[in-house]
C-alpha cells in the first residue's frame, strides 16, 4: 500500500512537456485498466475460461505489462532530463529487499537455466536510499543478468559487504562481456550492445541509465567491471545511514 501511495506522488512531481511523456503520461492510466480486467478473465472471476483461452489471456497480459514497464520507464527519462526526479531518502534495510527481490526472480531464473545465489555479510547496516527506486535498480541488474547470459547455466551470485562509511552491493554473473567499445555508452540512454541484442531481443536499454540516476541521487555510485572468465559484474556502493543516540538517519 505504502508502496502505491509513493509510487502515485512521484507522478504527480514536475512538468511533463515532451510529446514522448505527455503520449507516455495518457497511456499509463488506460493500460493499467487493461491490465486489470485481463487479470480478472484470466482468474476465471466473470466466467470459467478453458486452457487455450487462460493462454492468450496470459500472453496480453504479459504484453500489457510490458508496455506499462515501458510507459513507465519513458515517464522517469523525461523525469531525469527535466531535473524533476526525486530521490526520496530514507534509512532502507537492503539486506531485506534483496532477499525479497532474488525470491520474486527465482522462478523466472530457473526457467532461464539460472541460479541466483545471495551471500551477505551479517550485521549490513540500513543503507540511505529510495526505498522504492531501489528495488527498480536491483530488479534491473537482475534481470539483466538473467538475459545476457550465453552459457546453458547462468549463475548470478548476489553479495553485500561493509565497506567503511558504504555497503557494496555487488552482482556478478556469467555471460557476455562488455566489449571495449560499448565500455563507455552502457550507462547511456537507449544503449544496447550488439551482443545485447542479438541474445535478447526485448529491452529498452533504459534501466542502466535510470538505475544510474537513483544511486547518485542517493549520494552513491555504480560500475561495473568485465569477469576473469566470462561476464560481467556490477557494483553498487550505497551510504551507510549516520548512527547516532540509537537511530539511524539519513539527513
Ligand atoms: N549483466 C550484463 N551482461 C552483459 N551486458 C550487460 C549486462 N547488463 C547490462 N548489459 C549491457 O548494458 C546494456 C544496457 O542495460 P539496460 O539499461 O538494463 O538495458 P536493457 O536491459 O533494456 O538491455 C544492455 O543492453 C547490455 O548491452
Ligand atoms: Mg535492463
Amino acid at each position: 500500500m505504502k508502496k502505491d501511495n509513493k509510487e502515485s506522488s512521484y507522478e504527480a512531481i514536475g512538468v511533463l512537456s515532451d510529446p514522448i511523456s505527455i503520449v507516455a503520461h495518457q497511456m499509463k492510466n488506460p493500460l493499467a485498466i487493461l491490465k486489470n480486467y485481463l487479470e480478472i478473465l484470466r482468474e476465471g472471476r466473470v466466467g470459467e475460461v478453458n486452457p487455450k483461452q487462460k493462454e492468450y489471456l496470459g500472453d496480453s497480459l504479459e504484453t500489457v505489462m510490458k508496455m506499462l514497464e515501458l510507459v513507465r520507464e519513458f515517464l522517469e527519462v523525461s523525469k531525469i532530463e527535466e531535473k524533476c526526479f526525486k530521490i526520496e531518502k530514507e534509512q532502507v534495510d537492503i539486506t531485506h529487499i534483496i532477499k525479497d527481490i532474488a525470491k520474486n526472480y527465482s522462478i523466472w531464473a530457473r526457467a532461464n537455466n539460472s541460479k541466483i545465489i545471495f551471500r551477505s555479510n551479517k550485521n549490513i547496516p540500513p543503507v540511505c536510499t529510495d526505498s522504492v527506486r531501489i528495488r527498480q535498480v536491483i530488479e534491473n541488474l537482475i534481470s539483466n543478468a538473467i538475459k545476457y547470459k550465453t552459457k546453458k547455466t547462468g549463475i548470478i551470485e548476489i553479495k553485500l559487504e561493509r565497506k567503511n562509511n558504504s555497503v557494496l552491493l555487488t552482482c556478478k554473473n556469467n555471460g557476455v562481456s562488455i566489449s571495449d567499445n560499448d565500455q563507455s555508452k552502457i550507462f547511456s540512454k537507449f544503449y544496447r550492445s550488439e551482443d545485447a541484442v542479438r541474445i535478447q531481443s526485448s529491452g529498452t536499454g533504459l534501466g542502466l541509465y535510470i538505475s544510474r540516476a537513483i544511486i547518485e541521487g542517493s549520494g552513491g555510485k555504480i560500475w561495473f567491471e568485465n569477469n576473469e572468465g566470462d561476464g560481467v559484474t556490477f557494483f553498487v556502493s550505497l551510504p551507510v545511514a549516520v548512527h547516532s543516540l540509537g537511530i539511524y538517519r539519513c539527513n
